[in-house]
């Protein structure tokens, strides 16, 4: 894998990190005002940069083994580079004074699983730009930007819980995220408890694939409620007379923030569990996020007795479970539920814990 000295010939003047996040309650939530229950995983990106000799910035992507040179003037089309432009073309249009970059990305966050590699490609590059140029940029307001680049230059509607995530969650405790207020605060894990982290190998794309759909239906869900979002739905009774699809699409949402809030509060890791189990049907059921694969591997992982609860995580149509286990059977639990995926035609990978 390149390195920054490798591609540009000697070191960078700011090197920055953000991790990749799983979400483990509290799924399409955040563009509703809602709440989130991230946490971030150990892979992380890496972004570097020094001031460039020319006019143009140049950025190497090393996983990627792809090249791009721009100038802030014109979007590059590649797709990738898209992430790290809107970064910086946000930032000059907040008044940040961006001289032409020489830009080096690597990481082992996985891509395109619903593990947010985007959002960390995003906040690594904004910390890296704060840096290297001293900007006054707190990391709620790094969040803030990224999570506009996303919007504005990836083309998807997304809400701002990936980015908060990859700013401000850390790998040992959960993030409990009132996305309306961006209130926050840290939750341990439940006691005796680890998280699991599996690939179905199912590609997803979120853009093409409804996210901004759902988005749309729950927005057209509050209006007809006459609520701001629906955050502010007091009890399911409330969506009776909505018509059958945005009921279901509104019932997800005001249920799984309410089971949000019940975990943060649960007694242990088997009623977290039991919330996670829910929030699965829940998205598979009203919400139509789920694929036959996923609901494959999700039985396969709610059935072994190391397993607290388990559920897709991420916008869904695809890519990673998530699972609570029993602290350090993690491993055990992986194997088994990888060979028996294989068995039903299912190809999946162990992702958190990595090097599985
Ligand atoms: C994606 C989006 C997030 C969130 C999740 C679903 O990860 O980027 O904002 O909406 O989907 O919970």
């Amino acid at each position: 894998m390149s390195r920054f000295e490798d591609v540009f010939g000697s070191a960078p003047e700011a090197q920055a990190d953000a991790p990749g996040r799983v979400n483990l309650l509290g799924e399409h939530t955040d563009y509703n005002d809602g709440f989130v229950l991230p946490i971030a995983i150990a892979q992380q990106t890496h972004v570097a940069m020094r001031r460039a000799g020319g006019p143009a910035f140049s950025l190497h992507a090393a996983e990627l083994g792809e090249a791009v040179r721009f100038t802030l003037d014109r979007a590059p089309a590649a797709h990738f580079a898209s992430y790290v432009f809107g970064c910086l073309a946000l930032a000059r249009a907040q008044g940040a004074d961006i001289p032409p970059l020489d830009i080096h990305v690597a990481s082992d966050v996985p891509i395109g699983v619903g593990l947010s590699s985007s959002a960390a490609l995003e906040v690594a590059t904004l910390r890296c730009l704060r840096a290297l140029l001293g900007l006054a940029m707190d990391d709620v307001q790094i969040a803030q930007l990224a999570q506009r680049a996303e919007i504005e230059y990836a083309g998807v509607r997304c809400g701002i819980m990936d980015q908060m995530a990859s700013s401000l969650a850390d790998t040992t405790r959960a993030l409990l995220l009132d996305t309306r207020s961006l209130e926050r605060r840290f939750v341990p894990l439940p006691a005796g408890s680890g998280v699991l982290v599996l690939d179905s190998g199912i590609a997803r794309s979120l853009a093409a694939s409804g996210y901004n759909q759902r988005r749309a239906e729950c927005e057209e869900a509050a209006r007809l409620l006459g609520v701001a979002s629906l955050r502010d739905v007091e009890g399911i009774g409330q969506l009776a007379g909505l018509p059958d699809l945005l009921q279901r699409r509104a019932r997800h949402v005001v249920s799984e923030n309410a089971r949000v809030l019940q975990a943060v509060d649960c007694a242990g890791p088997e009623d977290f569990g039991r919330l996670m189990n829910a929030s699965h049907a829940s998205l598979r059921d009203d919400y139509e996020v789920s694929t036959p694969g996923l609901d494959t591997l999700v039985a396969l992982l709610q059935a072994q007795a190391g397993v607290f609860g388990a559920r897709l995580t991420g916008a869904g149509f695809g890519g990673a479970c998530v699972a609570l286990c029993r602290a350090g059977a993690e491993r055990e639990v992986a194997g088994a539920v990888l060979a028996a995926y294989a068995q039903a035609g299912g190809a999946g990978r162990q992702l958190v814990p990595p090097g599985g």
